[in-house]
């Protein structure tokens, strides 16, 4: 992570992938250097943006011939259709392989463009401006897209990376608290993936130091074919609460109670004493962020969920905390899964 130079103050952390390595710039104001980073050659470009991004005043110029696509707000807009609806008017404008896709918003918007982007075309060039924490410190990193079906979310996507991401924190001035609490959640889970003294950092240099971190774990494993997930620890009941529904938590307060849940079971199968579980529940609290399962949980019917997790390979995978960081673990008895599920109520 260093102080950038073309992008004035804004730091920059560079995501090391062989030929497609990009720089993420971090810093307020950051969006109106998005010219600087758009792919040389691209004479078109197809900025993809949602309603309050753009009722936000959260513009951007490319400095190239642009048209703007409006994407509703919300994880509803992931659908296949809207991908197809997209590039179907990318292509009636005359948008080539040549040319470039800008998504600017949050996670929902730069998964469908990223993915809409790596299917045009067989695949053309991407930028993320990135305008919410959650997009800013997971979702526009590490070239993860996708849309939803109604069987599940994220079921159709495919890896792409982007060839720049700006993350402009002067954007996070604009989010509802609720939004904000949703990248939290992210955030809070960055504490125990490293030991980056995440704590003692002003909001921008802790926004680089997670990208950071998720960085490095992408350039180790960009495909998941093992450490990359680390990304989902605190996911497994946050990911249950979420296909549950009815519980109305953001994402990143399903991850919160997941982080802590997470801990205590890992703590029930002897992986961490009481003093780690202590600084889980300090971490998350400290966000201001719950800590324990929604009024009324349904725990036998949130214990069912974990084994439906596309993740879950293996039977139902934890990423469980322990003496070597974290790691995936299968076999728990479902007693346990159960028991520390009512222990967190
Ligand atoms: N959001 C998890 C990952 O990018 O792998």
């Amino acid at each position: 992570m260093t102080a950038g130079t073309g992008l004035d103050q804004a730091l920059r952390v560079p995501v090391d992938l062989g030929e497609r390595s990009y720089d993420v710039w971090v810093g307020p104001g950051v969006r109106h250097r998005l010219a600087e980073v758009v792919p040389g050659g691209a004479s078109r470009v197809a900025v993809v943006t949602q309603a309050a991004v753009a009722d936000a005043g959260l513009t951007v110029d490319p400095g190239a011939e642009h048209r703007v696509f409006i994407t509703d707000d919300g994880e509803h807009i992931k659908t296949l259709g809207a991908v197809e609806e997209l590039c179907r008017e990318f292509a009636q404008w005359g948008l080539t392989r040549r040319d470039a896709v800008v998504a600017v918003g949050g996670g929902a918007v730069t998964d469908l463009a990223g993915f809409t982007a790596a299917v045009y075309h067989r695949g053309i060039r991407m930028v993320y401006v990135a305008t919410t924490l959650l997009a800013q410190i997971d979702a526009s990193v590490g070239g993860k897209t996708g849309v939803n079906l109604p069987e599940g979310k994220n079921l159709v996507g495919a890896f792409w990376q982007p060839s720049a991401v700006l993350c402009d924190t002067e954007a996070l001035d604009t989010l509802p608290p609720e939004e904000m609490r949703s990248g939290l959640g992210e955030m809070a889970k960055y504490h125990f993936i490293a030991d980056a003294g995440l704590d003692s950092l002003p909001l921008v240099e802790r926004i680089a130091r997670c990208v950071a971190i998720k960085a490095e774990v992408v350039a180790d494993d960009e495909r998941e074919s093992g450490r990359r997930a680390v990304l989902n620890y605190g996911h497994t009941l946050a990911h249950a609460l979420e296909a549950h529904g009815g519980y109305d938590l953001r994402h990143g307060e399903a991850v919160a109670v997941g982080l802590v849940y997470a801990a205590e079971l890992a703590c029930r199968a002897g992986r961490i004493d009481a003093r780690r579980v202590e600084e889980h529940r300090r971490v998350v609290g400290g966000y201001g962020l719950p800590t324990s399962l929604p009024p009324g949980a349904d725990a036998p019917g949130l214990v069912e969920l974990f084994s439906r997790d596309k993740k879950a390979v293996d039977g139902v995978t934890f990423m469980l905390d322990g003496p070597h960081g974290i790691e995936a673990v299968t076999g728990l008895d479902p007693a346990l899964m159960l028991e520390t599920l009512e222990a967190i109520r």
